[in-house]
């Protein structure tokens, strides 16, 4: 979820938060929390299978400006929707929410968050903000978290409190399945939490051991491509695959009884047992299982410099995605197939949840236009609608900045 609206650079992001801060409140924020959006370069739906992700934070994000209340009230203004809400922070209770997604407005993120911060013994107090940003919405590229994420930090900070970031990251997690009805693994919030500039982040979603992996891409550029679709199956496909897997995990238990999650089961293993497994289970474990030793080799292509090695796991993750996990779409494939027919580029696969959102690819710089200029016309040939392209820049995760007055 969240707002889409091109706001600059981060700094003049910053101004223009504060100059609406003082239009709707009459005063100055204190602080501002900004957290970005990411884009996963391999290993997807891996993280709720206890497995392993390189997502990289993005320079999209969203912005918190706030101020401490010396009450419990909570006073929001979404700059992108022109939209005000406001609550009280004692009347906060999972009833009083919309626990499903049919109703997910932004500020159920922000009530969900405020309310899991109170009930793990924080003393969170009422704050005044503005949030605005400039991740898109709804396209695979976290969004939602980075809102959960901003909006931790920003009521941690009005309130004094200190929370350590995986356990902020979790709280996120929470929101999204107790108050968003959405089962999501702990990537996102991490990502947004833990990003650092020009460095992918080799996470292991079972432990949250993470190490920054330097993106040495040599002359070569991320693009992201948004195919526009709106994602109306995400949610309901993405808590079915994820029971699905662990209907694999439950079966495989026979041979293995000692495995959690799928990250636990080797390939060779798998081998062996799969023939016994219902077909559409097989499909899905497979994929997991081949995902996660992907990830692991992408990060041994990327330390040694292996681009072209990089490229064809990003492939052969889109591969699996679309034909085992059955998580890709029309458009997202028209995508990949031009994108993996330009001379330059390395690598192309769709990323995030899928069934829409945006593809991820990896193209040598001498290429990028020609890249651009084939996504847009061809796209458009094919499907009558344009797509967004956005080049982003790798970088830093969720800070909190205090204005002087
Ligand atoms: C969404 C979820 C993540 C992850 C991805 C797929 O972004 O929020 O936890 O499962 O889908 O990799």
């Amino acid at each position: 979820m969240m707002m889409q609206q091109y706001l600059g650079n981060i700094t003049s992001q910053h101004a223009l938060l504060q100059q609406n801060f003082q239009k709707i409140f009459g005063d100055s924020p204190e602080f501002i929390a900004s957290a970005p959006g990411r884009v996963n370069l391999i290993g997807e739906h891996t993280d709720y299978n206890d497995g392993y992700v390189l997502p990289a934070a993005i320079d999209k994000y969203l912005h918190i400006a706030a101020r401490k209340r010396t009450d419990n009230a909570v006073k929001l203004y979404a700059l992108n929707f022109n939209e005000h809400c406001q609550f009280s922070l004692e009347t906060l209770a999972p009833g009083n929410l919309s626990p499903q997604n049919v109703d997910a407005t932004w500020s159920n993120y922000i009530k969900g968050i405020a309310y899991l911060l109170k009930a793990s013994g924080r003393n969170i107090e009422g704050i005044e903000a503005i949030i605005a940003g400039d991740v898109p919405i709804g396209a695979g590229l976290s969004s939602s978290a980075a809102l959960t994420v901003a909006a931790a930090l920003a009521f941690l900070t009005g309130s004094d409190a200190d929370m350590d970031r995986k356990h902020i990251a979790a709280l996120c997690q929470r929101t999204e399945h107790e108050f968003i009805g959405v089962k999501c693994g702990i990537m996102d919030g991490v990502i947004s939490l833990f990003g650092r500039a020009e460095h992918a982040l080799f996470l292991d979603c079972r432990s949250l051991h993470h190490v920054h992996v330097p993106l040495n891409l040599d002359r070569h550029v991320i693009v992201i491509c948004n195919t526009k679709v709106k994602r109306e199956l995400a949610a309901s496909e993405y808590n079915t695959r994820r029971a699905e897997c662990e209907k694999g995990v439950k079966m495989l238990k026979k041979w293995r009884p000692s495995i959690t999650a799928l990250r636990d089961v080797p390939i060779t293993d798998f081998k062996k047992y799969e023939e016994a497994l219902p077909l559409l289970t097989r499909k899905r474990c497979r994929y997991i299982i081949e995902e996660n030793t992907r990830v692991n080799s992408a990060v041994d292509a990327l330390k040694a410099g292996s681009l072209q090695t990089f490229g064809a796991l990003m492939k052969a993750s889109h591969t699996g995605l679309r034909d085992d996990y059955e998580v890709s779409c029309k458009e997202l494939n028209i995508l990949t197939e031009i994108a993996g027919s330009v001379d330059g580029v390395i690598g192309t696969r769709m990323t995030g949840a899928g069934f829409g959102g945006c593809t991820v690819t990896l193209v040598h710089r001498n290429a990028l236009e020609t890249l651009q200029t084939r996504l847009k016309t061809e796209y458009l040939q094919q499907t009558g609608a344009e797509p967004e392209i956005y080049l982003c820049n790798v970088s830093d995760g969720a800070t909190v900045h205090h204005l002087s007055r």
